[in-house]
């Protein structure tokens, strides 16, 4: 075999790198910027080899004449980063509970919301909308017949259908307060391997969708009282996060919160929300 050519045909030149950064910047929001080529190659060239194509160009056509949409689809679960564990910022899971608390004991505000909605907006693997959960039902444990639904959403198809089994090894369960490890993970088996598991009764509250945040108009027909929209936004440049902000509030309770990653912020955008702490604003 001619390695050289091999190797030659699977450069990713400057223009192929342009076409595919403003394929995803339009489909994701997710900006590349100039000078990702080094993790374009690597994420998308084992696409390119594996399924036989001969050049970053002709994957990227195949991409783009691919009709079911499904192939733009791996092309962006493959470039964006999914990376999240549970309890990530933990003082968001503190303030949760602390707004459930005081929402609960509040009778007028229970006959204003008779369901509690939560929305992990950008959830990859499930671990925050897992640690949602877990808070919500260990609060909920005092205020029985509350109903209490999550929404999970992502673009990553392969990320959601991992956050669905709420499967995690042991190593990754570090992070979980030692109470809500033992009520709400049950050890279990899954290829082999001693696993835990989110226990039935919390992932039915959990409703997993595929979403793209770049929807032009959020189609919910209810309101959010919480919002987490994390580590997300930080791969958007200004105007998509301007964009994503206005909806994301248009969503929200009047008095419902919108959580942002910690190193994420509103400051430059335009919008409508008091800033409670940071990456904490009220609707
Ligand atoms: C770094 S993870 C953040 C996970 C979690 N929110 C956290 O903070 O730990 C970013 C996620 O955003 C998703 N994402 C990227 N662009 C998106 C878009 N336009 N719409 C919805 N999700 C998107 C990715 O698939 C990825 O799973």
């Amino acid at each position: 075999m001619d390695f050289s050519t091999a190797t030659a045909a699977l450069d990713l030149t400057q223009d192929d790198y342009e076409l595919i950064r403003r394929l995803v910047y339009c489909q994701s929001g997710i900006n590349l910027g100039d000078k990702k080529t080094q993790l374009v190659r690597a994420r998308l060239g084992k696409i390119v080899r594996t399924r036989g194509f001969r050049s970053f160009r002709e994957y990227y056509r195949h991409v783009e004449q691919d009709p079911s949409g499904e192939e733009l689809c791996t092309l962006l679960d493959a470039i964006s980063t999914n990376t999240t564990h549970l309890f990530r910022e933990m003082s968001h899971f503190n303030l949760l509970r602390r707004l459930l608390q005081t929402w609960l004991a509040d009778r007028d505000w229970r006959a204003r919301h008779p369901t509690i909605r939560i929305w992990s907006a950008a959830c990859s693997s499930g671990e925050e909308p897992h640690s949602i959960a877990m808070v919500a039902h260990d609060v909920l444990r005092d205020h029985p017949g509350v109903d209490l639904k999550i929404l999970a959403t992502d673009l990553s198809v392969r990320m959601l259908s991992r956050a669905m089994l709420g499967i995690y090894e042991p190593h990754r369960i570090g992070t979980v307060p030692p109470e809500l490890k033992t009520r709400y993970l049950r050890p279990t088996v899954a290829d082999g391997e001693a696993v835990l598991q989110l226990i039935p009764e919390l992932r039915q509250t959990i409703t997993f969708a595929r979403f793209n945040l770049m929807t032009p108009a959020f189609p919910f027909r209810n309101r959010f009282n919480v919002i987490f929209c994390r580590n997300v936004m930080i791969y958007f440049d200004r105007p998509t996060q301007q964009a994503v902000v206005g909806k994301l509030t248009e969503r929200l309770h009047e008095g419902g919160y919108l959580l942002i990653g910690h190193s994420e912020s509103l400051n430059g955008i335009d919008h409508r929300l008091t800033y409670v702490e940071p990456t904490v604003y009220q609707k």
